[in-house]
């Protein structure tokens, strides 16, 4: 996050010092992004962060494809992904490219006899259906409805869900997210004009720290497979940390959508920024107030990305027969917009209360075998009249 944050107890200054009761010497680790270059955070342990006691497999996570070159509109029916009891068997790649994985996951289970880590990638986990804590080692965040989560790759946590109930959506980024630039001044500070500001977003209040060692699992994502390493300490260890380098919470109902007189472009949703791919949240709002304004969106030919569009609530003006937990995936090279009877459905409408996640990604992306098993072969015709 481009701000700081200090939690626990930490020395007056960094590199120095700093001693537990019985007089020995705490464990320091900086904790960096980018080289030495990007964010870090300093982070003081019980234990040495290092004691690696066994590797004991590895295994391939990597998504099956089904159709590597696409330019067929699909709709996918999120809500068909089965529930299972296991966090990360739960996560299933349903499109993918070389900069991301976009994952539909229906955990019923928390993450309990494990940890897991994962080292090629920042993670934006959206909280469709499900209340619960994310435990990290760098504090924990209460999660619910509405929430993304952001996590930086490297950060260990498990997710602690109230009951069966859960409904993912996550976005898998191989360069880090960060807010839009263009509503960060030159200090990163988050600009008037942005849709949202730091008081919207939640950083780790509540530091677990655990003083055990043992035998700790932590599954590590590394390269696309899963590398399952024991520790001889507890990964919960940081008595204290600071720096810009955290996971942190925002809430897509925090965010305050920009409208216009006219039809405003996609961008002005947008709520997240990697070189490769962009985050966007269309959230209630009033329609545009020209007298003779169309408040549905123009056909429209995004030559460079693929869309995706998760449905999370709300009516979708611009869509026939879409509901809750639907992807839409709308490729590049080819132009799409509103469907037949939208455009004129959405004249004189003064608000909507739509609420989606956006996905433009700068590649295109592949449709995996599990996106098959819930896709709708036909939806690429829904526009014929
Ligand atoms: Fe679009």
């Amino acid at each position: 996050m481009p701000f700081y944050h200090k939690l626990g107890k930490i020395p007056p200054k960094r590199h120095t010092q700093f001693r537990k009761k019985d007089g020995n010497l705490y464990y320091e680790q900086l904790f960096g992004t980018i080289g030495f270059d990007g964010m870090s955070t300093n982070s003081y342990h019980e234990h040495r962060p290092t004691m690696v006691k066994e590797i004991r497999k590895q295994y391939s996570v990597k998504p099956k494809i089904a159709k590597a070159n696409n330019i067929q509109s699909y709709r996918f029916r999120g809500f068909q992904v089965p529930p299972e009891n296991d966090y990360l068997e739960s996560r299933k790649i349903v499109l993918t490219n070389v900069d991301c994985n976009i994952i539909l996951a229906a955990p019923k289970q928390s993450t309990k006899d494990y940890f897991y880590k994962n080292t090629d990638a920042d993670e934006v986990i959206f909280i469709h259906k499900g209340t619960g804590k994310l435990r990290t080692m760098l504090g924990n965040l209460d999660f619910k409805y509405g929430d993304y989560l952001v996590i930086p790759r490297g950060i260990i946590y498990k997710l602690d869900f109230d009951d069966e109930n859960n409904r993912l959506f996550i976005v898998e980024s191989y360069s880090p997210v960060y807010t839009p630039k263009r509503y960060r001044n030159w200090f990163g500070q988050l600009l008037e004009h942005s849709p949202f500001c730091e008081r919207d977003l939640r950083r780790p209040e509540e530091l677990e720290t655990y003083d055990e060692k043992g035998d700790f699992l932590i599954k590590v994502k590394k390269q696309g497979e899963i590398i399952e390493m024991v520790y001889a300490s507890h990964p919960f260890d940081v008595v204290g940390y600071d720096g810009y380098n955290f996971p942190y919470a925002f809430s897509i109902h925090d965010f305050e959508p920009i409208t216009g007189r006219i039809h405003q472009p996609p961008p002005v949703h947008q709520t997240f920024e990697t070189n490769t791919f962009v985050i966007c949240s269309f959230v209630p709002r009033l329609y545009d107030y020209h007298p003779n304004a169309i408040p549905a969106p123009y056909n429209h030919s995004n030559i460079d990305s693929d869309e995706v569009l998760y449905y999370v609530d709300g009516d979708f003006m611009s869509r026939n027969d879409i509901d809750a937990g639907h992807i839409s995936l709308h490729p590049a090279g080819i132009p799409h917009g509103p469907h037949p009877g939208a455009t004129e459905r959405s004249i004189g409408e003064t608000v909507t209360e739509e609420l989606a996640v956006m996905v433009d990604a700068f590649k295109p992306l592949q449709v995996t075998e599990e996106a098959m098993k819930i896709a709708d072969e036909d939806y690429y015709k829904s526009w014929l009249e």
